[in-house]
């Protein structure tokens, strides 16, 4: 027998296995808002299970506020989880041990902020090289330079003489140069312009191609996720709603929440069609301070019933490796919908 509170501990040597985290939970304990009042806790992450493999890449998508970054951070070992396990490599090494050793690098949204103004370019990437020799560094930075299409001339530049894509493309070339197993890219293209964001996305599925490197890519952007993930886990406060194949996200979602932020997505008209279906969903996100008792989603959601309101659901497998935490999987579907109102029935 085990008992509920031991951590499991992850299966040893599973090949080509880089990430896995078990049940992370982050809690913030936040500032009473009265001297006598209640403590009041942050539920930022609360119980999500991922796992990832070497060459794959797993999309994280959910609106602001929902927990992406904190996950990132447990993910980087930036910070350490309230309870959860975060192991990586084949062996199940923890993070915490494993940080700071090059195992696992991140590209953050501010490319500006990121880089130390009085370092040039060539410095700053080598840098993350650790104790290399002077050649090898010199070797590597240029190679990293070149795999991001920078020519050798860049190394001698400051940030400030760099365009916002040319300063994400030495962020990468950093993260890169160690050939780290794993890259966290929080928001890393969403300062970018258009086209410069799909050179930087091509950039990335060309690197993954030649190194196997496994990403974890966050964004609010679901275009750009379903671009370059295999696998695409969509959060709602704190905690995976779904999570599927990417090329389930075109027809296929069964999340409610999945399928309203898949309608508010730009797309091209379906032929025959001149208009989009839309999910407007009405009320406020609730708050992570004080999560609904039941399913997360209820209040907002617009086939909820009173089962959901009050017995919290969980994830579920529905098809193989296709996740999704709700009572009422697949009823709520674009067609026909265009409008629909949290309580009313929808228009299916
Ligand atoms: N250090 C902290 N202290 C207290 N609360 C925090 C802290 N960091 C994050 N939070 C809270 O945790 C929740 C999740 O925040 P997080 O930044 O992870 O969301 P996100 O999904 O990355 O949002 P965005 O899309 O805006 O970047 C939010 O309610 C946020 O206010
Ligand atoms: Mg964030």
């Amino acid at each position: 027998m085990t008992d509920d509170k031991t951590p499991v501990p992850p299966p040893a040597g599973e090949p080509g296995l880089v990430l896995d985290v078990r049940d992370a939970v982050k809690h913030y304990a936040v500032r009473r808002t009265t001297l006598r009042g209640p403590r009041r806790t942050v539920h930022a992450v609360d119980g999500v299970s991922v796992r990832l493999g070497s060459g794959r890449t797993l999309g994280i998508v959910g609106e602001s506020g929902c927990g992406k970054s904190t996950l990132g951070r447990l993910i980087t070992g930036l910070e350490k989880p309230t309870s959860g396990t975060i192991t990586v490599g084949a062996e199940g090494i923890p993070i915490a041990a494993a940080h700071g050793t090059g195992t696992v690098q991140a590209v953050f949204q501010d490319p500006a902020s990121a880089l130390d103004p009085r370092m040039t370019v060539r410095e700053s990437i080598g840098e993350a090289l650790g104790r290399a020799g002077k050649d090898e560094r010199e070797r590597r930075t240029g190679e990293a330079l070149a795999a991001v299409g920078l020519t050798p001339e860049f190394g001698a530049r400051y940030p400030h003489q760099l365009s916002g894509g040319q300063q994400q493309r030495v962020c990468i070339a950093r993260a890169i140069v160690d050939r780290p197993d794993l890259i966290l890219l929080d928001e890393a293209v969403s300062s970018l312009d258009a086209s410069l964001q799909a050179q930087v996305l091509d950039l990335l599925q060309r690197l993954q191609r030649d190194t196997g490197t496994a990403y974890v890519f966050i964004s609010h952007d679901l275009r750009a996720v379903r671009q370059v993930s295999h696998s695409v886990a969509v959060m709602y406060l704190g905690q995976v709603v779904e999570q599927a194949p990417a090329e389930e996200f075109d027809r296929g979602l069964l999340h409610p929440y999945s399928v309203a932020l898949r309608s508010t997505e730009p797309r091209i008209l379906d032929e025959g069609t001149d208009h989009v279906e839309r999910i407007v969903l009405t009320g406020e996100p609730p708050s992570a301070v004080a999560p609904p008792a039941g399913c997360r989603f209820a209040p907002r959601c617009p086939i909820v019933d009173d089962h959901c309101r009050s017995v919290a659901p969980v994830l579920t497998e529905a098809t193989s490796g296709h996740l999704v935490r709700c009572h009422k999987p697949g009823e709520l579907t674009l067609s026909g919908v265009v409008r629909v109102d949290p309580g009313t029935p929808a228009e299916v």
